[in-house]
């Protein structure tokens, strides 16, 4: 079931005409589907049944309160890399004790505000953030409970820039190192050691990498029990791809198995921290068409979104399906979606075949619900777009568009460059 389908010629959300939406609160925005993401996490969260497990939806995925509170009401957790989002976690629902938390710069009061927020582990990534760790929970006379992020130092296949856990990346502690933080973290006394975590990388379409991640974390599993470590949990982070165009990413019951198989009989509970498998095709991004014209041989399609609302094509050469919100049934042509940011890079689709779009039309950037508006900015003094969700027949704005007094919010003149003084 797809809830992103033509009736007719008109594209639909659920029961609701994309074309209505865009009538009722003008364009661009992000629109998402609310059977699509529940179905989505219950699929994905179902194929670990009968294993102990824990599902903690990466939030830098998408941080929208109406999406963390549908996840929450499924039982979801959440993994947060900062404050702002463990603050987002916390005022959707999200139970703390089934939130993780990692990054490798967590600030001290960002710290602080997990422990008191009796957070389920910390995914330590240095030596010197676990004595820093050890300090606040001492000041406060708790226990920080921990997971070593460790690098398990895998080989992919994926956009550099969303790989993680090879040798070279700034991530966790290489995995042969690990042994001394861990026992670096036995030794210290506001730390509790509760697990080992890894996070290879994102948009993963094999199974492979996974697997052999978690053979890595098994054995190191086992070489921390015969140290006397209580680990209780092993977290494999997110990563699980999906299909934008042509790509065939595994089943996440394919995956659920093929990690099961692996883990055997070892007695811990599996953390997951999926991101765009639950949410990347749940949304899209709709725009109008402002103008069109053609230079040099090239045709261009200028809509009212730009990279500022979507930078996923410029920053990663992303590919996002491009298609008409009423079907035009007429000859495609080739042309380049582009927006109206100063910049060569503002595109949303380069030299792609698409309908003969004309100033008015409304256009649907496909699979543009992860990383879409959490990545979003106001480069330009551009107001990030609205978002959407629908359920049936209903929709609702879960964030308003922002206005030009929420660009200037928060910014002074000071005294000295007032009128008077000038
Ligand atoms: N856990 C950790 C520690 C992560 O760093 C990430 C993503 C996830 C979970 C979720 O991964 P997912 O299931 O969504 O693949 N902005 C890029 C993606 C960056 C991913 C960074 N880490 C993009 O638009 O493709």
């Amino acid at each position: 079931m797809n809830y992103f389908s033509y009736k007719q010629d008109d594209l639909y959300c659920e029961d609701l005409s994309v074309a209505y939406i865009a009538e009722q609160i003008g364009t661009p925005f992000y629109l998402y589907s609310y059977s699509t993401i529940r179905r989505h996490f219950q699929v994905f969260n179902n194929a670990f049944k009968g294993l102990d497990h824990l599902t903690c939806f990466s939030l830098k995925s998408n941080s929208n309160l109406a999406i963390l509170r549908l996840l929450a009401l499924e039982g979801g957790g959440a993994d947060v890399v900062s404050g702002g989002e463990l603050f987002r976690a916390l005022r959707a629902g999200i139970a703390p004790d089934k939130i993780v938390y990692s990054g490798v710069g967590k600030t001290p009061s960002d710290m602080e505000l997990a422990l008191k927020s009796g957070i389920l582990m910390f995914n330590v990534e240095s030596d010197q953030e676990l004595q820093a760790l050890n300090g606040i929970a001492e000041n406060s006379g708790s226990k920080a409970m921990i997971a070593i992020r460790i690098n398990p130092d895998v080989e992919l296949k994926t956009h550099p820039y969303i790989v993680t856990g090879f040798g070279e990346s700034k991530f966790g502690i290489p995995i042969k190192d690990s042994l001394n933080t861990y026992a670096l973290a036995k030794r210290l006394k506001n730390i509790e050691v509760k697990g080992i975590s890894c996070h290879i990388g994102s948009q993963l379409t094999e199974i492979d990498p996974f697997v052999e991640a978690l053979r890595k974390l098994r054995e190191l599993y086992r070489k921390l029990k015969n140290m006397g470590l209580d680990i209780k949990f092993l977290n494999l982070g997110g990563g699980l791809g999906i299909t934008y165009h042509d790509e065939e990413p595994p089943h996440p019951l394919e995956y659920a198995r093929a990690l099961r198989e692996t883990i055997g009989a070892n007695k811990f509970t599996l953390i997951l921290e999926p991101g765009r498998v639950i949410i990347g095709n749940a949304g899209i991004l709709v725009t109008r068409v402002l103008y069109t014209k053609s230079a040099a041989n090239k045709r261009f399609i200028i809509v009212d979104a730009g990279m500022n609302d979507l930078i996923r094509p410029t920053l990663y050469d992303s590919f996002h399906a491009v298609q008409p919100v009423k079907m035009a049934h007429s000859d495609m042509f080739t042309a380049s979606l582009v927006g109206p940011i100063c910049e060569t890079g503002d595109f949303l689709a380069k030299d792609r075949k698409m309908p003969p779009f004309k100033p008015g039309d409304l256009v649907a950037i496909m699979s543009a619900g992860a990383y879409g508006f959490s990545m979003a900015s106001n480069y330009n003094s551009r107001p990030r777009p609205a978002e959407v969700l629908v359920k049936g027949k209903l929709f609702s704005i879960i964030r308003a568009r922002e206005t030009y007094d929420d660009l200037i919010n928060g910014e002074m003149i000071p005294e000295f460059l007032e009128k008077s003084s000038v």
